[in-house]
């Protein structure tokens, strides 16, 4: 009886370490190998601090009840508070952002390619939507749309192109957690016209089926605008 107890435990211990056998998900963009190991920076994440002189201002963060300024073209901003911010969320997998909006301020279509997001509604109205990843032939990609109001929750999942527009007349503010200790983003207009260097014209009026005189004003506007990042 104790022997086949004591099989049934090795077996799935095996199994369960079959299951788990895989790389980690990558923390940063890149983390590209040197052989020299003084050079490492990135430890897909950060480098850990002695425990011994970790201190409580390592977990803290102050002033997310403050609004981040929206005087900018788009009139929104996004305060983040990640790895970058924290030092102590290293490893852990979560992260938060404080989102304002001005009457009609946009957060414009982006992506977090590390992360799902879930928004909270404090104040005013906003108008979120997400889009599926290319459909079976001849299908559309889907928009799931929704207008939330203060107390509504909605959910953006990993990697999937996302805005949030603040339809109401007063100014909006939201948070929002993100199941990465550096979600990232990727504001797809900034990167896809406001690159450095541009991408070829050649390529950018072919994706988008339009003349070179359209690609340009873009590459123009997002080459000035890319400062703004959000
Ligand atoms: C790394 O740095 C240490 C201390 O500065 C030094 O002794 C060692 O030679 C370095 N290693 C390499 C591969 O450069
Ligand atoms: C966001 O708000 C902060 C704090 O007011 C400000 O320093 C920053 O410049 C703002 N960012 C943009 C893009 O307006």
């Amino acid at each position: 009886m104790a022997f086949r107890f004591h099989m049934a435990a090795v077996i799935l211990t095996l199994v369960f370490a079959i299951v788990c056998a895989s790389d980690p998900s990558p923390l940063q963009d890149f983390c590209v190998a040197v052989p020299d190991a003084n050079a490492t920076v990135f430890v897909n994440g950060k480098i850990c601090k002695d425990p011994k002189l970790v201190k409580p201002k390592d977990f803290f963060f102050p002033g997310l009840n403050k609004p981040g300024s929206t005087a900018n073209p788009l009139g929104s901003n996004v305060t983040q508070v990640n790895v970058n911010q924290i030092p102590g969320l290293n490893t852990l997998g979560v992260s938060l952002a404080r989102l304002d909006f001005a009457p009609y301020g946009l957060n414009p279509p982006h992506i977090h390619p590390r992360a799902t997001e879930i928004l909270f509604v404090l104040e005013g109205t906003l108008l979120v939507g997400f889009v599926t990843s290319n459909p079976a032939m001849n299908m559309k990609n889907k928009l799931f749309t929704k207008v939330l109001n203060p107390g509504d929750v909605f959910v953006f999942p990993q990697g999937l192109i996302h805005f949030q527009f603040n339809q109401g007349k007063t100014d909006a503010v939201a948070f929002a957690g993100f199941g990465s200790q550096n979600p990232g983003v990727i504001t797809i207009a900034n990167a896809v016209f406001g690159s450095d260097p541009p991408i070829s014209p050649d390529v950018l009026t072919k994706a988008f089926q339009v003349g070179n005189d359209v690609i340009k004003k873009l590459q123009t506007q997002f080459w000035c605008d890319n400062n703004y990042n959000p």
